[in-house]
């Protein structure tokens, strides 16, 4: 998928037959591209996001990545042909290691992804799509999106990490979805939390786009340490989760190649040329 370059090196690139990716000013727009089939996830395209996953992560052109779909769909799910039938022939150590490509893009990478993500939900999105939709940091969908665990109507339960991701919903919202396969739109996947918003469809890119570059005007060390904070946090006990991010805070101190702290209490104390109800603290200053 990436190109060798001079030297053997691989080319920055990233790109793939079943995922397209365009840059455009500091976003990376990862789109699964197989329309014909709603952009449902094959092998082939799980392996093919593996690596315009790690590519991105290192390329400066990237930002923010928004994770979405290619025509109507976000993603219709797992590929029923291609990822359950014809896997059910294989032996068992190759289905394990298909269903394992699968989970290390779904959450593996995505869930502990260096750069902030976003998933903008611009249609079908079944199954399988709820694992890479939650392990996004943040996720804005079309009002005229549809959302369904439908699962239990292929006589399955919502494997894949599904399961697992549902608990960012509350329990009840979580096992009517799940017992049901009742399909919803985007304005009820917003009141569930499931997305931060829903807006429109045809202003769901102008949306995204706003949300990706609130995101760049910040300082980019200091977005990475809280979004993986409070990430980690979640299942500690309170004296380890606060002795962590006071270590956290610490290290991003030291990692922070703006000084961002610094320059904050500079700004607000001392020049008084900052307040940070008002506005964010000058980077660069
Ligand atoms: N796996 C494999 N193929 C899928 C698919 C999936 N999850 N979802 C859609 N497709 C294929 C269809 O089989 C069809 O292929 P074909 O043209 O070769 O017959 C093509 O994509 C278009 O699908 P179609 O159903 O005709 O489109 P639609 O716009 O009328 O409906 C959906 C779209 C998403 C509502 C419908 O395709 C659907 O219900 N898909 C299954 C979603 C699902 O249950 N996913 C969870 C899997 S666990």
């Amino acid at each position: 998928m990436a190109e060798a370059g001079k030297g053997g090196r691989e080319s920055a690139e990233p790109k793939g037959k079943t995922v397209l990716v365009e840059f455009e000013n500091g976003i990376a727009w990862v789109i699964l591209n197989r329309p014909a089939k709603r952009n449902a996830m094959n092998p082939e395209m799980n392996s093919e996001m593996v690596r315009v996953l790690d590519a991105l992560e290192t390329d400066e052109r990237c930002k923010v990545l928004v994770l979405t779909g290619a025509g109507d769909s976000f993603t219709a799910g797992m590929d029923l042909r291609e990822y359950f039938r014809s896997t059910d022939k294989m032996r068992h150590v190759e289905r394990v290691r298909i269903y394992r490509e699968a989970q290390h893009w779904q959450w593996v990478r995505l869930m502990n992804y260096y750069k902030p993500t976003i998933a903008m939900v611009n249609g079908w999105c079944f199954g399988g799509a709820f694992t890479p939709l939650i392990s996004c940091d943040l996720a804005i969908a079309a009002e005229e999106a549809k959302f369904g665990l439908s699962e239990i109507n292929w006589g399955i339960l919502p494997g894949g990490n599904v399961s697992k991701a549902l608990h960012l919903l509350n329990r009840r919202a979580a096992l009517y979805y799940i017992m049901t396969g009742e399909t919803f739109d985007g304005n009820k996947a917003a009141e569930m939390g499931l997305v931060n918003e829903a807006v429109p469809l045809k202003k769901l890119r102008a949306r995204t786009v706003a949300l990706a570059n609130r995101l760049m005007e910040k300082n980019p060390t200091v977005l990475r340490q809280a979004k993986v904070a409070f990430k980690n946090v979640e299942h500690m006990p309170w004296d380890v989760a606060a002795d962590y991010l006071s270590a956290k805070n610490e290290q991003g101190i030291l990692l922070d190649p703006e000084r961002g702290r610094e320059q904050g209490l500079k700004q607000f104390l001392d020049d008084k040329s900052y307040r940070p109800g008002l506005s964010a603290y000058k980077r660069g200053a």
